[in-house]
């Protein structure tokens, strides 16, 4: 599997033939280089409804007829604009002809642009054989370890920046948590109050020996 960062929380995971987009925010987004129009999509998975999350979902999804997955409300609002939608809430899963998606708690608020409230998720994706764990926006918080149990992580997206979600320093203690081979990771450096130092969390996280820390370009490709 391919997995391409697109800045901020974004993610393209691609494999034999599949793409999956996740938290699609490309408009406005100032990390964001790649163009809006070149992303194709089979299925969009959102972890909330903050706007560097929800961003270019509902364009991308009509002009592809991508499927979009996302929390029960959300999901609801998203499906009014004629989009086609699969309705999760915390815990379900979703299967596709591709794999599964399941979202998993995470700590951390939810308004959509359009005003609809939820709780946040984080996402488990399972494709070409691979566990991907997208932590979403989350404080740190022990469930962060459940994924994992079920079946291991084998790439974990954990957000870095601090002020918004948990910080560098307790995003090391997640990666110990979830437990993953490879732990990319996200939300950081895109706006200043989420500047961090990147190659201190790398370096903290592999002297602890959690995981290895693959630190991505945007639009830089890790191959799972
Ligand atoms: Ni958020
Ligand atoms: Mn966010």
């Amino acid at each position: 599997m391919d997995i391409r960062w697109l800045g901020h929380a974004a993610f393209e995971l691609k494999h034999d033939g599949v793409t999956v987009l996740i938290d699609p925010f490309i408009t406005g987004n100032p990390a964001a280089t790649v163009d809006v129009e070149s992303l194709e999509a089979d299925a969009i998975l959102l972890t909330h409804g903050h706007q560097d999350h929800f961003g270019d979902t509902v364009e991308i999804a009509k002009r592809t007829g991508a499927t979009v997955q996302a929390i029960t409300e959300i999901a609801g609002e998203i499906g009014e604009e004629g989009v086609e939608v699969i309705d999760t809430n915390m815990g379900g899963t979703a299967s596709y002809p591709w794999g599964s998606v399941r979202l998993t708690p995470a700590w951390h608020t939810s308004t959509t642009p359009k005003g609809t409230v939820t709780p946040p998720a984080g996402l488990v994706v399972e494709l070409g054989g691979k566990v991907v764990y997208h932590t979403g926006d989350t404080a740190l918080f022990s469930d962060l370890a459940l994924p994992g149990r079920r079946k291991e992580v084998d790439v974990a997206l954990v957000c870095i920046g601090g002020h918004y979600t948990m910080d560098r320093e307790d995003a090391v203690v997640a990666a110990g948590l979830i437990g993953a081979d490879v732990v990319i990771p996200q939300h950081y450096d895109t706006f200043p109050p989420i500047a961090t130092d990147v190659q201190a969390f790398k370096s903290d996280v592999e002297a602890a020996g959690h995981a290895r820390v693959e630190v991505l370009e945007v639009n830089g490709t890790y191959s799972a």
